[in-house]
């Protein structure tokens, strides 16, 4: 019986780039069953990565063929950058080189903000006009930064990076803290950088209780833990992480990238905000010119910046010292493509 919600909606076409990897082989199923778009939202999978990898990038591929996802419409898998971003709606950018135990991210820096330059040219000339950018490859908000310099056609509100994985860790963490499940936490914020100097913030978050909503300070009672070993722990998961796989993290990571594209696209719930690295127009006394984490709330494929938070010393210090950081990795990285 033919009815309109037999009528399938047109594929959306997401470019994974190293996609051979382990970010990229979590990645792509989760985008494959619907987790980044909607369980209805056909999609078409574009996967780059560079030639040593051209091998393990087929295989990903006879998986995604192997699996038999019904949402899956089409798949390119190619060592050619140009291929890679025709026409593509959403580009996630995992392509580079992860840190090792005993780096911080902007180790990383030489070996990958030459690859976002080259990428931003290939984006800006071939993806669809209004393409939305992920930045996942560390340093991520750099990286960005260095994608959106590079290609000034593509709309800055476009280009993006991921700290949503450090905004579910806290939620996480204040979930353990209070045995309560992580969805009845909300509003954490991350702000700055994906890096050890970002600053987790719970002043304004919230517990769903069967009393109505319950600020995360008073719950928690332990003013002490929640300044101290909850952001560190946080800023630290990364490294913690290494430690204990050897490998950087890659299912929360992919997990976290379908959260942030699937909130940007559909929207934010009311009430709730997430945190982006989005480029800075100067809220919160943070300069333009960067890509700085802020919360964020969606609607209709728009993020904006929630306005108006109470800012106290204590936070003023830690989101200044992590926008300093960030002015440091900025010049560092043009020294690097000089
Ligand atoms: P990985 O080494 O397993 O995979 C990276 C892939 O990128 C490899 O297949 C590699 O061949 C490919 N690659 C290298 N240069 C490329 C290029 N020029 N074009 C296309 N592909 C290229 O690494 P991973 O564990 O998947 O991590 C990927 C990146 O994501 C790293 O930089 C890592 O530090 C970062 N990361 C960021 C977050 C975050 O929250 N922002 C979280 C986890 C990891
Ligand atoms: C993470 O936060 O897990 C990633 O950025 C990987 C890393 O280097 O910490």
């Amino acid at each position: 019986i033919w009815s309109f919600a037999n009528i399938e909606k047109e594929p959306i076409t997401v470019l994974v780039t190293g996609a051979a990897g382990q970010i990229g082989y979590a990645l792509v199923p989760m985008i494959a069953k619907g987790a980044m778009l909607g369980p209805d939202q056909p999609v078409i999978i574009h996967m780059l990565d560079i030639e040593p990898a051209a091998e393990a990038l087929n295989g990903v591929k006879m998986e995604l063929i192997d699996a038999a996802f019904p949402l899956l419409k089409g798949i390119v898998a190619t060592t050619d950058v140009v291929e890679a971003c025709k026409d593509v709606d959403i580009a996630v950018m995992v392509g580079g080189f992860p840190r090792k135990e005993g780096m911080e991210r902007k180790d990383v820096m030489a070996k990958n903000v030459s690859i976002y330059k080259v990428q931003a040219s290939a984006l800006e000339e071939h993806a669809s006009p209004d393409c939305k950018v992920l930045v996942i490859a560390n340093p991520a908000n750099t990286n960005a930064l260095i994608l959106k310099e590079f290609a000034p056609s593509i709309p800055h509100k476009n280009i993006t990076c991921l700290t949503r994985l450090d905004h579910n860790r806290a939620l996480g963490q204040i979930s353990e803290k209070l045995y309560v499940h992580v969805s009845d936490v909300k509003n954490v914020i991350i702000w700055g950088n994906h890096s050890s100097s970002q600053y987790p913030d719970v002043n304004h978050a919230t517990v769903s209780t069967c009393n109505g909503q319950k600020s995360v300070r008073e719950l928690v009672g332990d003013d002490k833990w929640l300044n101290t070993e909850f952001i560190t722990t946080v800023q630290q998961r990364g490294a913690a992480i290494i430690k204990a796989r050897k490998l950087s993290s890659a299912l929360s990571a992919a997990s976290s990238a379908c959260d942030h594209i699937r909130d940007w696209v559909l929207g934010t719930p009311k009430g709730t905000w997430v945190s982006m690295g989005v480029y800075s127009d100067g809220s919160y006394g943070i300069s333009p010119g960067l890509i700085y984490s802020f919360p964020v709330t969606c609607e209709k494929g728009e993020w904006s910046i929630v306005q108006g938070l109470k800012i106290d010393e204590f936070s003023r210090e830690k989101m200044d010292s992590t926008a300093k950081e960030l002015i440091e990795e900025k010049s560092l990285a043009y020294s690097c493509l000089n």
